[in-house]
């Protein structure tokens, strides 16, 4: 799009005052053929929706809730790729704009000085060996102000103008995700995952580290390799290296 200087993010942009969760129109859309790079955005959400069926709060006119839609010719046990993929795109979306330093958490959260400032929620379309579309879902907490932060969250939160101590333009930061999201998926749509591998990577403060991970019943001690092409944690534990794929990862020591 001409302003936005992208070439497949936001070549269609859908706009809501107030809707039940942007992923879900993007999904709906999706179906109904949307073209890739459709981009939705709402002031608020009635049911944001966040990972492992959790609600997204999502209070009106300080944070960014969006959702693109993507056809990439891939099978769906590559779709995890994109959600590395998109947070690579905020966090540097995040250092540009603010010169913070945005940093990610395994799997999909962006943190700013060990707070969440984004959460990332991709969903699929696809049969057995091909997929449909993926909707990349991004709720960015921009002005969003601390007594507006619940105190119930079972993390730490934060947002840019919190972090920055100023409101911010929430169209710059929008815009500033956009450019890199269509920048990355050119990279991936060229190169493979490997360059966004090295770059969620790069962004990532446990490589080379000693970590726990606590995945339901079982806890597991070793040093962090990075990450596997479907998103799983590599972890080297006793001589062999063992691939997480959920589960919480706390830094040792
Ligand atoms: C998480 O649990 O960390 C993921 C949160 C994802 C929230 C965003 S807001 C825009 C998009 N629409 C939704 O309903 N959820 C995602």
């Amino acid at each position: 799009s001409a302003r936005l200087q992208t070439r497949i993010v936001g070549r269609e942009l859908v706009c809501f005052e107030e809707t039940d969760s942007t992923n879900l129109q993007a999904l709906r859309l999706g179906e109904q053929g949307a073209t890739e790079g459709t981009v939705l955005v709402a002031e608020s959400q009635r049911g944001g929706k966040g990972r492992l069926g959790r609600h997204w709060l999502s209070p009106s006119g300080v944070n960014l809730y969006t959702s693109i839609i993507l056809r990439p010719r891939i099978p769906p046990w590559d779709a995890p790729q994109l959600t590395f993929l998109s947070a690579v795109a905020v966090a540097r979306a995040v250092q540009q704009v603010c010169a913070l330093p945005a940093r990610v958490k395994w799997p999909n959260d962006i943190l700013i000085n060990g707070r969440k400032v984004a959460g990332l929620l991709n969903e699929l379309s696809a049969e057995t060996d091909a997929v449909h579309f993926v909707v990349l879902g991004i709720g960015l907490n921009i002005n969003m102000r601390a007594d507006q932060i619940p105190a119930s969250l079972r993390y730490p939160a934060t947002s840019l103008a919190i972090e920055m101590d100023r409101p911010l333009s929430r169209v710059e930061v929008a815009c500033a995700v956009y450019r890199q999201l269509d920048d990355l998926y050119h990279l991936y749509l060229n190169e493979g995952f490997d360059p966004i591998r090295l770059a969620w990577e790069a962004c990532f403060d446990l490589v080379g580290e000693k970590v726990r991970v606590e995945s339901g019943d079982r806890t597991l001690s070793g040093i962090v390799q990075g990450i596997d092409t479907d998103g799983a944690l590599l972890v080297a534990a006793a001589g062999t290296v063992e691939r997480v794929l959920a589960g919480d990862v706390v830094p040792v020591g």
